[in-house]
């Protein structure tokens, strides 16, 4: 498939910024899974560097090819975070989640001292939106939450799978917020955050440092500029 062709050769490319020594950040989803098969390979080739992981399964995947994997709960920073989006605009800041894996993949990231997204082409858009915002809430708070979502003007959907509430890797659940596009993405990142038990929303605003996308075979790198 051309997509999944596009998504590897992201993939394949920002690989290329770990080094030895380093302790990487690894993705969640099917860009970052051909970033992960990448780094086994070149980790068995003797690349030696240790990672956290986004995910329980991309932990898995990373423990299945040889690499170590170390708790996050015991790290503070990492050299450098890989990871997939859904959608990211010109300012690089990127909607994610369409996996569920957000919120531990905004603590990786926001912990990375570089971060790269990868992507094949369908995912540069002009204005984030498109997409609804996936927000991971306490189970505890849904309706709460859920009314609050309303209010900033969201219609909200609770994601579903096999007809029961989606459950995080942390157990908890997610609503799919549509929003419609996003006139003001950091804004309403902000006012998202400030609900209690709307634990970690899919809009990463400042996080990202570099976007590797691959577009019918072509390789644009871009680098975030300083001023956002
Ligand atoms: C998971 C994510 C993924 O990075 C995002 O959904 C992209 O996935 P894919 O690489 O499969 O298109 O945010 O929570």
């Amino acid at each position: 498939m051309p997509q999944d062709d596009d998504k590897r050769l992201a993939a394949i490319a920002a690989a290329d910024e770990v080094k030895d020594g380093m302790l990487v950040g690894l993705g969640t989803g099917s860009t970052a899974a051909f970033l992960i098969d990448e780094l086994g390979r070149r980790h068995a080739a003797g690349l030696k560097f240790r990672a956290v992981a986004t995910s329980l399964k991309s932990e898995a995947q990373a423990k299945a090819l040889g690499i170590s994997v170390l708790p996050f709960s015991e790290v503070s920073s990492v050299d450098l975070a890989i990871d997939g989006a859904d959608e990211i605009d010109p300012h690089m800041r990127a909607l994610k989640g369409a996996g569920g894996a957000m919120l531990r993949e905004k603590c990786v990231a926001a912990s990375a001292r570089r971060m790269v997204v990868i992507a094949d082409g369908s995912k540069a858009v002009a204005q984030l939106g498109a997409m609804p915002v996936p927000c991971e809430t306490l189970p505890f708070a849904q309706a709460f939450v859920a009314a609050a979502l309303e209010r900033l003007g969201a219609r909200v959907v609770l994601r579903l799978r096999d007809g029961q509430p989606h459950r995080t890797d942390q157990d908890n659940i997610v609503f799919d917020c549509h929003f419609g596009m996003l006139a003001d993405p950091a804004a309403l990142a902000a006012q998202l955050s400030s609900i209690p038990g709307m634990i970690g929303h899919g809009l990463f605003i400042d996080e990202v440092d570099a976007l590797y996308l691959a577009d019918a075979g072509q390789i644009i790198v871009r680098e975030r500029l300083i001023s956002g």
